[in-house]
């Protein structure tokens, strides 16, 4: 297989050849695009396991390895050497910026970080206890509404200040989206913060008193930023892959994958993991957790476990735990009983056959969201954090997708298991 150029697929007395592309990295792939018109078969994929929708520049991932690279940089190195804003920029542009560049991009974010007046009274027709996640989905949609002068895909030129506009307004609508939840005033962006900082202080100065950003906390905010950034095909960025394809404008696509990315198997996990550690409680309670998530019968999983590419570790989470205990160390907390039960709930699982055999590893969100919850985030604002990281990524694949003249609206196939052509009854005679 290695060096053949294509597969040969035989049905009954019928011999096909399926080419084998091969990719820069990674696994070779065959490609079907013709089989159904040659052979009248379609391919049967439940959950994208063994199919690549597209072909992409931006984001590796080698699941075995543990391996992440944004546009062939470790994510190891990016999260140590650069922040959140130049990564940004190489995500959208491919290499890292030189400093003029750097400048010129950063100004441009900057000068976009302010919403429309009056989307603030679109954030008050939601109600007071919204979940943030809910708001976000109904404001980067209604972005279309205000922004009319960035929604035509067909223009490279809107594209790109569609691009810039969701990058850096995005910060602005969840630190809204969250002083909303707590009947706080909306706090206005401060051009001289750095992008980490100027998030914080939206969500937490208040116009009452002074606030000023820890360094080291907006670091590690930075520092989430940028591990959340990309992560080429799943779900909430094929989702806006999907909704792009039929040429929607870029916010409503942004807005699909927000709606994606808010369930629990997904982005929503780094919530419903802060509350399954408050749930177990305390650390004696622990096998019993783990005794329900090995029991087939019971739909309890371990939520920050487990992955459906990573199946050595992820490492991003390895980054993040770094990053979890020096954002503890700086705040003094060594004794929260949360942290304790991620702490021995982490020892066990990693310890423990059924985790062990089924390569269920801690993710990201495992220890996100405990530095969150540090820093004094709300579990409910925790995927929007990540929705606010994501979105470079989601518009990287997007303008991608755009850009590709190979690009076809996304329609999967379906294994039809349902009625045979049946007639209409009348009501009596059914
Ligand atoms: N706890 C207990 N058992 C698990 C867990 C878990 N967290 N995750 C997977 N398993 C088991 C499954 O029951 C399955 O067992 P089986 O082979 O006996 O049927 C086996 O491990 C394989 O798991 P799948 O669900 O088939 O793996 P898949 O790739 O479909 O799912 C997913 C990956 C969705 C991440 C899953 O591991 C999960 O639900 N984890 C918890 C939620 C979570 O943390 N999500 C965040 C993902 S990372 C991110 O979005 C940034």
């Amino acid at each position: 297989m290695a060096d053949a150029t294509t597969a040969t697929l035989k049905i009954n007395d019928s011999e096909y050849e399926l080419p084998i592309l091969r990719p820069t990295q990674g696994p070779n792939v065959l490609d079907i695009r013709k089989l159904y018109g040659q052979a009248d078969v379609f391919t049967y994929d439940p959950g994208f396991t063994s199919t690549a929708s597209c072909d992409s520049t931006i984001t590796f991932i080698d699941g075995d390895k543990g391996e992440l690279w944004y546009r062939g940089y470790p994510i190891e190195q990016l999260a140590d050497q650069s922040h959140y804003l130049e990564v940004c920029y190489l995500l959208l542009y491919g290499n890292l910026p030189t400093a003029e560049q750097m400048d010129d991009f950063e100004r441009r974010v900057t000068r976009h970080t302010m919403v429309h007046e009056q989307m603030h009274n679109f954030f008050r027709g939601f109600r007071r206890d919204a979940h943030p996640m809910a708001t976000m989905v109904g404001v980067i949609g209604a972005m279309s509404a205000f922004y009319h002068d960035s929604t035509d895909i067909n223009d490279p030129w809107q594209r790109e200040v569609a691009a810039i506009r969701l990058i850096a307004k995005m910060p602005t609508i969840a630190a809204m989206a969250y002083k909303y939840s707590i009947g706080q005033p909306f706090v206005y962006p401060q051009n001289e913060l750095d992008y980490a900082s100027n998030f914080m202080h939206m969500c937490f100065s208040v116009p009452a008193e002074k606030y000023n950003v820890d360094p080291a906390l907006a670091r590690a905010m930075d520092r989430i930023f940028t591990l959340h950034a990309d992560h080429e095909q799943n779900a909430s960025t094929s989702t806006v892959r999907l909704a792009g394809s039929s040429g929607a404008n870029p916010f409503a696509c942004i807005a699909a994958g927000i709606a994606c990315l808010w369930g629990p198997a997904h982005g929503g996990a780094n919530q419903a993991c802060l509350e399954m550690l408050r749930e177990i409680g305390t650390v004696d309670r622990i096998p019993e957790f783990i005794a329900r998530a090995k029991d087939k019968s019971d739909p309890f999983k371990l939520m920050g476990f487990g992955h459906r590419v990573y199946k050595n570790f992820d490492p991003r989470a390895k980054v993040m735990k770094e990053s979890a205990d020096e954002v503890l160390d700086l705040l003094g907390i060594h004794d929260n009983p949360t942290l304790q039960v991620a702490k021995e709930l982490e020892k066990i699982a990693l310890e423990d056959e059924y985790f062990i055999e089924k390569k269920l590893y801690p993710n990201v969100d495992f220890y996100s969201g405990i530095i969150l919850e540090a820093m004094g985030f709300p579990t409910s604002m925790f995927t929007p954090i990540f929705a606010l990281s994501r979105t470079v990524g989601w518009i990287a694949q997007w303008k991608e997708m755009i850009g590709d003249p190979q690009a076809k609206i996304g329609r999967p196939r379906q294994l039809y298991v349902g009625e045979d052509k049946r007639d209409y009854l009348d009501v009596a005679a059914r």
